[in-house]
């Protein structure tokens, strides 16, 4: 627990602008809407009285003990509150290792990365701005070998978990600041790579939102319809190359991962899914590429899942059910704190191997008013299964929605690469029998990896690779699920369970 005093001024603030004016970064979810119940600090002294919101967020006894929510909370005059970092900050050296073994993997084997016209010696960084987490790799330009990497948090966060929360934060007059805290987390990066910010050459990727934050655009016309962006196109200024997009809802990320995966050199038909808040999709080969995104929910990274954490030491990560006795994994062997994405995709799995829950997601009556016992306190509700459905449900026909708008079946598709730290996590069998993933496709499925890094180091490695960028969005078609009869009546049949 840390601990912070202050004074507030004549202007009213909350405890979370406070901190934020501090450098101090609490975990906000929701971006201070006060929905999340994530931004909680306890009062030592000069305890305010509780807001509407907190009476609703937090119990008699928090509320008693001192306990606010930061960005509900204008306290007066002195006060002194304890609080905890955002759990991502703890455990970003974890997601390094798995990113790093991802890009090192691909950049010592692929042949791609290597042919280009760069000076002998020279180094440059590719980055993947994501909404959670910012990856940077340090690449010998000449060779194409990824020398070293390294992860951050994304400290845009303070201004919420998802896009949205973001383009809402910038459209409300925080776009310097959100941009000024992504240049200093860039900034630190290529510090840790030994590097200096102001003159190694950098290539970026990232989706569509975080680019726009990046190069201080207006999100004004990201988040209402017909969600247009102001500026997706290549950009070279200097020694900085930021990577095109297709749409507002598919990024350079994206693009990244097409090229990446070498979709767009393929004469055969590969699909690539991001399995993110934003389930984000391509399909096609060097003629012609589909891509959607859709809504998913972030089910599948711990949220919205009554005891869901991030990847953290002690999530539950795998999980069997054997005549309802449960043996689960947890991450790092730690005692369990909750259920991070892997662990909530298998459980839902034990779950109806066990027929606890049948195929329309219906609890077994024991288990509906507290919950299925995993461990201790950690239980698995019939409210989590609904959040599941919602999230396989919109991946699944989202994909289903591509392939037929392709005009193709699935024996057509060469190889499906799941894109992302939990594609190279899941259990793909499990995957296939909750449905997210189609069962014909598993045995041609491949855990990719960070692509949109993968793809950020390409572009770094040889300068002709920007003509595949632009070849890639030329031949790119944005199939726009929500207005698609088609992607409505799939997503109402992939809410059942296949079992
Ligand atoms: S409740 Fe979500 S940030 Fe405060």
């Amino acid at each position: 627990m840390l601990q912070f005093t202050g004074t507030t001024g004549k202007t009213k603030q909350t405890i979370l602008e406070l901190l934020r004016g501090e450098g101090i970064f609490l975990p906000a979810d929701c971006g201070g809407r006060g929905t999340c119940g994530k931004c909680r600090v306890r009062f030592l002294d000069g305890v305010p009285a509780p807001t509407e919101e907190e009476q609703k967020k937090l119990t008699a006894e928090q509320l008693r003990d001192g306990v606010r929510l930061a960005c509900r909370s204008c306290p007066e005059g002195e006060f002194t509150i304890e609080y905890e970092l955002a759990e991502e900050e703890i455990t970003a050296e974890s997601i390094a290792s798995e990113k790093d073994a991802a890009v090192t993997e691909s950049g010592s084997s692929g042949p791609s990365y290597g042919q280009n016209a760069n000076a002998a010696g020279e180094k440059k960084v590719a980055i993947d701005i994501g909404t959670t987490t910012i990856a940077a790799a340090l690449v010998d330009a000449e060779t194409g070998k990824v020398i070293d990497t390294v992860t951050s948090i994304n400290h845009q966060r303070a201004f919420g978990a998802d896009v949205i929360s973001r383009i809402k934060a910038s459209n409300d007059g925080k776009k310097e600041e959100l941009k000024q805290l992504v240049c200093t987390d860039l900034r630190n990066l290529v510090a840790q790579l030994g590097e200096d910010p102001d003159t190694i050459p950098v290539v970026i990727a990232g989706n569509t939102t975080m680019q726009h934050l990046l190069l201080g655009l207006s999100c004004e016309t990201l988040g209402v319809a017909p969600f247009t962006p102001v500026d997706i196109s290549l950009h070279e200024v200097e020694n900085k190359l930021m990577l095109p997009g297709i749409s507002t809802y598919v990024g350079a990320d994206i693009v990244a991962g097409i090229v990446a995966t070498g979709m767009d050199q393929s004469d055969e038909i590969c699909m690539l899914i991001d399995m993110g808040t934003n389930g984000e999709m391509a399909i096609g080969n060097k003629d012609r590429i589909l891509v959607a995104s859709t809504a998913a929910g972030p089910a599948f990274e711990g949220g919205n899942i009554s005891c869901g954490v991030a990847g953290i030491p002690g999530a539950i990560s795998r999980v069997n059910i054997t005549d309802g006795e449960v043996q689960y994994e947890t991450i790092g062997g730690k005692e369990p704190v909750g259920l991070c994405g892997t662990g909530v995709l298998e459980v839902m799995f034990e779950l109806l191997k066990e027929e606890i829950v049948d195929e329309t997601g219906l609890m077994d009556d024991e288990y509906v008013d507290d919950g299925f016992p995993l461990a201790g306190s950690i239980v698995f509700t019939d409210r989590d299964i609904r959040e599941v459905q919602l999230a396989k449900s919109a991946i699944r026909a989202g994909a289903e929605t591509l392939i037929k708008e392709f005009g193709i079946t699935y024996d057509k598709i060469r190889t499906l690469y799941l894109a992302g730290g939990f594609g190279q996590k899941i259990d793909l069998k499990k995957a296939a029998g909750i449905g997210i993933l189609p069962e014909e496709l598993i045995g041609r499925t491949e855990a990719a990896g960070n692509t949109s890094l993968q793809g950020a180091v390409m572009a770094a490695c040889d300068s002709s690779v920007k003509e595949r960028y632009l070849h890639a969005v030329s031949i790119s078609e944005e199939v726009s699920l929500s207005e698609s009869a088609l992607f409505n009546d799939l997503y109402v049949e992939h809410m059942f369970f296949e079992v």
